[in-house]
């Protein structure tokens, strides 16, 4: 239950507000302000004798303030002396020994800083970088891809839908669910294959636990050329796998199923605490193991990934009798809270403006 304070403790904190706001505006000496705040008919000395008529359950929080604003003034009035004009006094109070106060210097946040990563190691084996419209139309996000209206797959990309009249061709209009809707898309701006594409956006899901947030990111890479196999694509996520988490850092692919790739599959990476293994070995005894309690069994699951539909193929344009593919797709913060050293278990966090947080990264 939250008790009200009483109005005599209100007027003085709108006072103590008052004379800590008009500090900073004043142009008198060092001598003039003491006695203006500390003398006998002070205006900081007027305040605190308040303090005896303010009721005794509000004398505690009264006389906290009152003791910051004792200090503030006192801050102010002796780094203004600092300053003095008088060049004699400035000499003996600056000390140029001393180190200067380092200002504070923002930077990036860290699912930028993990997206600027991602598309650096996939562009440094030839992938091209691109973005495609986070509100798109049903024929990208699902029906070009395989998922024909109704479909009940449909289902699991818990879609926002644009509430506006649908495109005559390419239906309604969604906040895209996934980056798979820069598939179709990047057939269509190249045409002819080769095609390596690194597609990394916003996506939005009807969602919002500790490991889901409304709005997310994603990152999807499709490959299309003439003889293209799973094994491309399973040295591709080893390659992501060491260069993101480090040496030694392994992936493995599991059976899956997704509409638009036949074969699907589920992609995982090695734990890093427990080096896939699954359990931690006590280093006083190496006889006795504990289960991990960073993963499920030795590994993390990030994603899809698998060969690319011929139906998919078909819808962009491309001959499936000449060409094949590999895609996939993981979330940006699922795969960046795996890192090393991190352990961030809610990553709502990432998105809470809190900077004390942040500036952890
Ligand atoms: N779009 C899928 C999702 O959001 C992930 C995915 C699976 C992307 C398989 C792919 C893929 O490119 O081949 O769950």
């Amino acid at each position: 239950m939250t008790q009200s304070i009483s109005s005599k403790l209100q007027s003085l904190l709108d006072e103590a507000d008052r004379i800590k706001k008009q500090i900073h505006q004043e142009t008198l000496s060092q001598q003039e302000l003491e006695q203006k705040y500390f003398g006998k008919k002070g205006l900081f000395t007027v305040l605190s004798k308040q303090i005896t008529s303010i009721p005794k359950n509000d004398k505690p929080q009264a006389g906290k303030v009152i003791n910051h604003l004792k200090q503030d003034l006192q801050d102010f009035i002796e780094e203004l002396s600092t300053y003095s004009s008088d060049p004699l006094t400035q000499q003996a109070k600056i000390d140029l020994t001393l180190p200067g106060k380092n200002p504070i210097i923002g930077h990036l946040h860290p699912i930028s800083q993990a997206i600027n990563q991602i598309s650096g190691i996939f562009e440094k084996i030839g992938f091209i970088r691109v973005r495609y419209p986070e509100v798109d139309w049903d024929w990208y996000a699902f029906t070009s891809l395989n998922m024909p209206s109704n479909h009940p797959a449909r289902d699991e990309w818990e879609t926002f839908f644009v509430d506006q009249p649908p495109h005559h061709k390419k239906g309604k209009m969604v906040l895209t669910p996934h980056t798979s809707n820069g598939q179709v898309r990047e057939m269509e701006r190249v045409g002819e294959p080769p095609i390596r594409m690194i597609n990394i956006a916003r996506c939005y899901r009807r969602q919002q636990d500790v490991t889901h947030t409304q709005m997310f990111h994603q990152f999807e890479g499709l490959v299309i050329d003439k003889g293209i196999t799973i094994q491309h694509l399973k040295g591709t996520i080893d390659y992501f796998a060491q260069q993101f988490y480090g040496p030694g850092s392994k992936s493995r692919i599991r059976p899956f199923h997704f509409k638009f790739t036949e074969p699907s599959f589920e992609v995982d990476f090695s734990c890093h605490i427990c080096e896939g293994t699954g359990y931690i070995t006590n280093p006083d005894n190496s006889q006795q193991r504990t289960k991990c309690r960073f993963c499920k069994s030795g590994w993390h699951e990030v994603g899809g990934a698998g060969m690319v539909h011929p139906n998919v193929l078909k819808a962009g344009g491309i001959d499936p009798s000449k060409y094949t593919g590999f895609a996939f797709g993981w979330g940006i913060e699922r795969t960046y809270t795996l890192k090393e050293g991190l352990n961030i278990d809610d990553i709502r966090l990432l998105y809470s403006s809190k900077l004390n947080f942040l500036h952890q990264f």
